[in-house]
């Protein structure tokens, strides 16, 4: 929560002001029926026309005071409110960004859109109101109160006593409400989930024909939000009737005892008008609490949820841990005052790695996986869904930390590297492609902004994605929409993988990467990928056809985690029967028999 506040901090100044304006205006609106009672005393009752024209120009020019008061506040309130907000935004922003892998599967992507939306707009908007209420509505019925009891101590009294005990109504039931606050968040996490799913995987919905099965289940999770707000609204509906409830009680006694009071000369009528006014004054500033602190209550709720976010320490972090292979060298690089670790050569070698998915019951993803890949070779992995291919890939540029054993990138555990140093050596074409909305030349100019054209024309050419580029009216600045909306699977796995090899890192890892190509593009692509690599770049292709590594110094075959198999293509056909049937099923029989 301290992480929260102190994105207040930098508007602090703004926050204070706020308030003394709002006081400003308090005390105009306290002094009105103060005015009005002598001109009703002096100037009605008598007559004189001087003692209410004076009365009248002096109300006036406090109203004029009054209202530069509101103004300041609403203008310093609302800087410093939304300045709060917009930092706080892009602070969480910012963090949910350097998260890693494991720590973001924690969170769904909705819950972190409620985050970044709904609970901060809820924070700034309570900032706002505590500014411009917190001050002036005990000031305003404080004062009321005071005012009362100089007009007649009994009164005053009455109006006290009758306030404390709506007072203490309101917070009791303000209580009962909060818990009900975070579940509607919660529920609208749950909402903003299916929505966000449901959009991004509107395609899918429809190809199924399961449109009335997701609308039904948008319909119970939203009747659930629906229910826990009513619920809460119920509750909170009482607050505003117990506050009028007294009002009106305490109007009713000074009317009653004030006529007494009246009849016995002792108070004059423009008194007593005054002390209906102060009611009401109480009545508006205990209403005006009453809604502060159901915000404040919603708030306190979101303000858990956002420095839940803050407080997430990301799990992998660019400190050393304790001494392992490559920890003295780098700590030795360290303090002779050389620069942090790079990849050049483009070596990776894993030794005896074991990984489990945080949380993941059942047997790990990698077991015993050991394996060199020397600079400039080529290592393929086969395996079936599920083997484990993308998780040892994942492995090498830090998406996730290995459960036990080791990852080195040219002989330095990849622990030890600056993770941006690692991930600069590390180009990766993931398996699920993701576009960004723009031109196909910005999605291309992603990861190295600094390409010269000429660079630029090179990948696209060796991603032989060149024909439909050209094909286009625009070239590269053809616009691609969200997701690549507008080009087809392949093409859009070709801007990809000419995405990464424009990074020119020395290790270049595609993970299934031309599953979409036909066969005589995936030919050129991969001749291409030679030419490219023999320019010492370290590849590893995950791949389903035998084809795409056929030619690779090293292919492993992953099963159920456990490297099952591993050598070049002919050894295997030796050696691995189920590699030889891979062979007969994809390249058929002859392949096998001349392999052999
Ligand atoms: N983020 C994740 N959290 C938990 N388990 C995962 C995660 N990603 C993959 N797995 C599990 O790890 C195993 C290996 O997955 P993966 O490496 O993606 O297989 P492959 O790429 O060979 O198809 C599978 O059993 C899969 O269910
Ligand atoms: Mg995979």
């Amino acid at each position: 929560m301290k992480k929260v506040l102190a994105y207040i901090r930098p508007h602090l100044l703004f926050f204070l002001i706020a308030p003394v304006f709002k006081a400003v205006e308090a005390a105009a609106e306290l002094l009105q029926p103060r005015i009005m009672t002598t001109t009703i005393d002096v100037g009605v009752t008598t007559g004189n026309i001087d003692v209410i024209l004076h009365n009248g120009l002096l109300m006036l020019g406090v109203a004029a005071i009054g209202i530069v008061g509101g103004l300041g506040s609403s203008l310093f309130a609302a800087k410093s409110s939304q300045g709060f907000g917009a930092d706080l935004r892009q602070g969480v922003f910012d963090k949910v960004v350097a998260l890693s892998f494991a720590d973001i599967d924690r969170y769904s992507t909705g819950s972190l859109i409620t985050r970044l939306t709904s609970d901060i707009i809820q924070l700034e908007n309570t900032s706002m109101m505590m500014q411009r209420i917190m001050v002036r509505a005990p000031l305003l019925g404080l004062g009321a109160i005071i005012m009362t009891m100089s007009i007649s101590t009994p009164l005053g009294l009455a109006l006290l006593a009758v306030s404390a005990v709506v007072l203490v109504i309101v917070a009791a039931i303000m209580k009962r409400a909060f818990p009900m606050f975070t579940r509607i968040q919660q529920r609208l996490d749950a909402v903003n989930s299916a929505a966000q799913e449901n959009l991004s995987g509107m395609r899918t919905v429809k190809a199924f024909d399961r449109a009335t099965f997701e609308v039904k289940r948008f319909d119970a999770i939203n009747e659930l939000l629906y229910r826990t707000s009513v619920r809460a609204g119920r509750t909170m509906a009482f607050s505003g009737p117990a506050v009028s409830l007294g009002m009106n009680m305490t109007t009713l006694i000074v009317l009653w005892r004030g006529g007494q009071l009246v009849a016995g000369r002792e108070l004059h009528i423009g008194q007593i008008v005054a002390v209906t006014q102060y009611i009401t004054q109480v009545l508006f500033s205990l209403s005006m609490l009453g809604f502060l602190l159901i915000n404040l209550v919603r708030a306190g709720a979101s303000a858990g949820r956002v420095a839940e976010v803050l407080e997430t320490e990301p799990s992998i972090v660019d400190s050393p841990p304790a001494m392992t292979v490559g920890a003295a060298a780098a700590a030795e690089a360290a303090a002779s005052g050389a620069a942090p670790p790079r990849v050049t050569r483009g070596e990776v070698e894993f030794r005896d790695v074991d990984f489990r998915y945080p949380g993941a019951a059942g047997a790990p993803a990698l077991q015993g996986v050991s394996l060199h890949i020397a600079p400039g070779h080529t290592l393929g992995i086969l395996g079936g869904t599920g083997s484990g291919k993308s998780t040892l890939v994942n492995l090498i540029p830090r998406f996730y930390d290995v459960t036990a054993g080791q990852v080195l990138v040219d002989g330095i555990d990849v622990r030890h590297y600056r993770l941006a140093d690692l991930r600069a050596g590390v180009s990766i074409v993931l398996q699920d492609t993701v576009l960004f909305s723009g031109t196909i030349e910005e999605n291309l100019r992603w990861g190295a902004p600094d390409a010269t054209h000429d660079e630029v024309m090179e990948a696209v050419r060796m991603a032989q994605a060149s024909d439909f580029v050209e094909s286009t009216a625009d070239g590269l600045g053809a616009f691609i929409g969200q997701h690549g909306v507008g080009l087809s699977g392949g093409q859009r796995q070709r801007v990809s993988i000419a995405r990464s090899l424009l990074r020119r890192a020395p290790i270049l890892i595609l993970d299934d990467a031309a599953s979409a190509l036909d066969f005589r593009t995936e030919l050129r692509l991969r001749r291409a990928l030679r030419s490219y690599t023999k320019r010492s770049t370290t590849t590893i292709i995950i791949a389903q056809r035998v084809t795409s590594v056929m030619e690779a110094d090293e292919i492993i075959v992953l099963e159920d985690g456990f490297i099952a198999a591993r050598g070049t293509h002919r050894e295997l056909i030796r050696t691995c029967p189920a590699y030889r049937d891979l062979c007969r099923l994809q390249l058929g029989e002859g392949a096998v028999a001349c392999g052999q």
